[in-house]
């Protein structure tokens, strides 16, 4: 297997058999659906690198309608297929192995777009390019993004993001994006940091304890690098975070 399969596998398994592989908050997703504006009958969803479900479940929940979740890993899909059995909502949810860049839908045939956490991976414009084309006319997508609060970032946040994220962009800077790439921005809002800690970094301190020792150099290196990613939250959480971006296909 090649090097960069091994840290795919090794990221999988870290976070496999969590609720969330990314920072959210269920609350905070009921507070965002509730300032999207009003969809039509039955709407057409897609939950963009969905990982294990946390936003499908939710969505699928309160819509009651299909939802296609798309991630390029199995083993998150086959979580999210058995978590939505276990809440009767296997009928409302479809899962999708593939890549969330390559997506070959028809044109205009999605009126609700919500991705967590996952369109750094093929960065945020290049996300914006990909999907803009899916949406209905007035559709409606919902982008979480890491990014800086605000212009006046310290030395020592810039220097570990050229390595962690060099796409990152301020809030400001992404909204002018947005609004350049064929959407109108509706919302701007910031997950408070101590969703990351409860829902996400917590979880994953419990998983790194239960694996300990016991895996290999891949995920060892895997563990100490997400452990250097919390200490470095935990130093810098007011400089940047994710973002919650509301926009309506114009
Ligand atoms: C940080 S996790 C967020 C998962 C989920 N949205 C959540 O909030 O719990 C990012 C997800 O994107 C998936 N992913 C990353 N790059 C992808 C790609 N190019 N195509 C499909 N899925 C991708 C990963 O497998 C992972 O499940």
């Amino acid at each position: 297997m090649e090097e960069h399969d091994k840290y795919v596998e090794a990221l999988i398994r870290l976070h496999s058999g969590l609720d969330r592989q990314g920072p959210g908050d269920n609350d905070f997703s009921k507070f965002i659906i509730k300032q999207i504006p009003e969809m039509p009958p039955s709407p057409r969803i897609a939950d963009l690198g969905c990982g294990a479900g946390a936003g499908a479940l939710i969505l699928a929940e309160k819509f009651l309608s299909k939802v296609k979740a798309v991630d390029f890993s199995r083993e998150f899909l086959d979580q999210l297929l058995a978590r939505a059995r276990q809440r009767g909502l296997e009928e409302f949810i479809e899962v999708i192995e593939c890549d969330i860049g390559n997506l070959s839908w028809r044109p205009g045939t999605i009126d609700l777009i919500w991705s967590e956490g996952a369109a750094y991976n093929i960065t945020f414009k290049g996300a914006l390019e990909a999907w803009r084309p899916l949406l209905a006319v007035g559709g409606i997508a919902v982008i979480s993004e890491m990014d800086y609060f605000s212009a006046e970032v310290s030395k020592s946040v810039r220097q570990y993001m050229k390595n962690a994220y060099p796409e990152i962009r301020t809030e400001s800077g992404n909204v002018d994006l947005i609004n350049s790439s064929g959407f109108k921005v509706l919302g701007v809002h910031r997950l408070p940091s101590k969703a990351w800690w409860d829902n996400y970094y917590e979880p994953l301190r419990k998983k790194i304890s239960a694996i300990g020792k016991s895996g290999d150099s891949v995920i060892q290196a895997v563990i100490s690098e997400t452990q250097e990613e919390m200490s470095f939250f935990k130093g810098h959480e007011k400089d940047y975070g994710y973002t919650y971006y509301i926009m309506r296909a114009v």
